[in-house]
């Protein structure tokens, strides 16, 4: 726990010392370029991946697989229940694969020096092209419409480095893609829980160091994973990007 913590707290602590002692940027988007892609591995195929439990509620759809490690305990798919139309990995190697790999993603996306500072701490209202960001707060959320434009690049990325939590909390929150932006190269790294509101509309990986909660119809394209937690359910429609063009 700590070692990941202490590889956030890092990249802070520099851009700390970059902004207190007006050193120039160690040109950073030149580092950006020279690090490898955040890649999600064998977490890929998963639409969510629990450590402790993964619980639906109703008539949840999840395009992909579903999965728990080191817990096993996987509720509410099943006849009359939620659909989840790959495999159902509970405890097993599949699972405590996709869970070590989605550490790796974290640790590593979590290292990336940022490219830009966000002024506000909502991503609604805002267009962004790839690069690595942060806020002025610990927390993060979205309120209404995050517009991420690829600018015809398929490699690049999008990578919100939030300490703390994030919350998109309303029934306008969503994610458009635009300019060949692809949701399996956005990243959320959230520090400790992730909250999805009812009717949000995600694309991207979220990837929370703790749990994620994602409540009533919300949707999401790409793969949840909760490091330390559960996920917990509502009627959802979750679609694993099984692969990604580059
Ligand atoms: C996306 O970025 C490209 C290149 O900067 C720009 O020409 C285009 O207008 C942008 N599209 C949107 C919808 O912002």
């Amino acid at each position: 726990m700590y070692s990941n913590m202490s590889i956030f707290s890092r990249a802070t602590i520099l851009a700390l010392f970059a902004t207190q002692f007006s050193i120039p940027s160690f040109g950073h988007p030149v580092l950006e370029q020279r690090t490898p892609p955040i890649v999600m591995g064998s977490a890929i195929t998963f639409g969510a991946i629990a450590a402790t439990t993964l619980t639906s509620t109703g008539a949840t759809v999840i395009t992909g697989d579903c999965g728990t490690c080191p817990g096993t305990g996987i509720t509410g798919f099943g006849a009359g229940a939620g659909v989840c139309t790959g495999s159902i990995d509970a405890g097993n190697t599949a699972a405590c694969n996709a869970e070590a790999d989605c550490l790796t993603a974290y640790n590593d996306a979590a290292a990336k020096a940022h490219t830009n500072t966000l002024a506000a701490t909502d991503l609604g209202g805002l267009t962004l092209d790839p690069g690595v960001y942060i806020f002025p707060t610990s927390n993060a959320a979205l309120s209404t419409t995050l517009t991420l434009n690829g600018t015809s690049n398929a490699n690049g990325q999008f990578i919100f480095q939030i300490a703390t939590t994030f919350s998109a909390s309303a029934t306008t929150s969503e994610v458009v893609l635009v300019g060949g932006a692809q949701a399996c190269n956005v990243y959320f790294i959230v520090g400790s829980s992730a909250t999805i509101g009812a009717g949000s509309q995600m694309q991207g990986n979220i990837l929370a160091y703790t749990s994620i909660a994602i409540n009533s119809a919300a949707s999401n394209k790409g793969t949840f994973c909760a490091l330390n937690g559960a996920i917990t359910l509502i009627d959802n429609a979750l679609t694993a990007q099984a692969t990604c063009s580059t």
